[in-house]
This record gives structure tokens, sequence and C-alpha cells, in this order.
């Protein structure tokens, strides 16, 4: 195995920081990496918004359902999905496609899997921050967000102060197919996974959380999913056509 193997196998997401700052020859490296990423067409449809204002910081964590780490994490940094840009230097340019909205998601997440993967290579720690598409209207007014660009999701990272074991995922051949679909499910494999699973919370949580994957899902696949996104996503200019 190499290291980098070693580093993404060992992926844990960090919600406990020390009060450290990243220095910022870190920071820069972890953003040179980022932009390292691949880009559908070299088209590059992302942009990080690092916040720094600690009270802007405090708003977005209140916009984010209070998630502390996003105020107390060394760096919080939110990746958008942005054509703005595009739009500037081409004006005529052909946007609003759902697919376009496809390149700028897939650009940027992997950007942001790039920079947890190089903060975790120096010792650090992060959390991805879904939540930042809770009221995405507000945020987006907050940071000055233009037509044509998104927010995805945030990045907290910093110095880790919790070393939580790796949650255990799918079983490989449930995820990794071959050749064609297999529709019919694994249901030994997936008992198994199931009380693996459980295990791994009974363990973290002192017991206090008994909760299988499937279990899980059925509880989160049960609530509407941010239902204003198709909304928000067509002000903005994308999935128009
Ligand atoms: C796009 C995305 C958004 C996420 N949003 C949040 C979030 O808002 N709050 C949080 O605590 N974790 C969030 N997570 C972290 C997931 O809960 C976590 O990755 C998952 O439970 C697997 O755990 P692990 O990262 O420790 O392996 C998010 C992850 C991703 C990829």
């Amino acid at each position: 195995m190499t290291t980098t193997i070693e580093v993404m196998c060992n992926h844990r997401s960090i919600r406990k920081f020390t009060g450290e700052p990243i220095h910022p020859e870190q920071r820069e490296a972890i953003m040179a990496a980022a932009q390292s990423a691949s880009s559908s067409s070299f088209l590059q449809a992302s942009t990080v918004v690092r916040i720094t204002d600690m009270e802007l910081r405090r708003h977005l964590m209140a916009l984010c359902g209070d998630q502390a780490y996003v105020a107390e994490a060394a760096e919080f940094w939110i990746f958008c999905a942005d054509f703005h840009r595009h739009l500037h230097w081409v004006p005529e340019a052909k946007t609003g496609f759902a697919e376009q909205l496809l390149i700028g998601a897939i650009d940027t997440a992997l950007m942001g899997q790039n920079a947890i993967t190089a903060a975790e290579s120096l010792g650090l720690g992060g959390v991805f921050i879904g939540a930042v598409r809770n009221q995405p209207h507000e945020l987006s007014a907050m940071l000055n967000l233009p037509q044509g660009v998104i927010p995805l999701f945030g990045l907290c990272l910093g110095h880790p102060a919790q070393d939580p074991q790796p949650k255990p995922r799918l079983p490989a051949p449930v995820v990794f197919m071959e050749n064609r679909y297999q529709t019919e499910p694994d249901e030994t494999r997936m008992a198994e996974y199931d009380q693996r699973v459980r295990h791994y919370y009974q363990t973290r949580t002192g017991g206090n959380k008994d909760m299988t994957w499937t279990g899980q899902i059925a509880a989160t696949l049960a609530k509407e999913a941010r239902p204003f996104m198709l909304d928000f996503l067509r002000e903005q200019g994308f999935c128009l056509r």
C-alpha cells in the first residue's frame, strides 16, 4: 500500500478541533492540491470562498444548523459551482443546461475531496458541510454570490482534537459490479454490514446509538430533501433546460 492510499483508507470526519491555526504554507499546499483535480472540458467551474471573518463565520454557523465546528475549525471553506466567470469572458455562452450543473458539481466535489485528502496527509482533519444548502438564498446573499454560482458544500479543516474510528463502508462487492448492474440485493452481505454499522455506532457512542445502515437510510430518506432546491438552482441560472 502507498502512503496516499493509507491516508485515503484512514479517512474519518473530524468534528472537534484544537484551536491551533493551519500554517499558511500548509493551507496553500491544500489549495494547490484542490486545484490540481481534474476538470470536465477544463471548464474549472468552481470557486472556493474561504471565510476568515469570524462574525460571518458565526452567522454561517447559524445557517448551517448550528454545527459548532463551522465556527470552531481553523478553516471554513465554501465550495461553489461557478459559471459566472465563464459568462463574463464569453457573454454569448450557452449555459443553464442541467448537464452543466453536473459538470460544476462534479468538478467542485473532486476539488473538495483533493482538499480533505491533502489536509489528512498533513495530519489535519476535516468534515464536509452539506448544511450550507439549508438556506441557500440567505447564504448566497451573505457571500455576495452572483448569478451562475451556487454553494455546494462547506469544508471545516483543522488540527484534530478527537480520533474516531473510520466508519465501515458498504461491502466492496455490493458497490463494485462487473460488466452489468446486479439488481438482486446481496441479503447476506447486507445483513452482516448492518450489524457492523450497529456495532460501530454502539462502540462510538458508548451504547447510546443503536442504528443499522438500512435503519439510517430509512430515516434520512423518509424526509424531504431540501425541496426548495430546484427553484434556487433555476434562480441562479442552473437547470433551465
Ligand atoms: C457533501 C457532504 C456533506 C456533508 N455534510 C455534513 C454536515 O453538514 N455535517 C456533518 O457533521 N457531516 C457532514 N458530512 C459528513 C458525513 O456525515 C460523513 O462523511 C459520513 O457520515 C461518513 O463518515 P466519515 O466521513 O467519518 O467516513 C457530509 C459529507 C459530505 C460528503
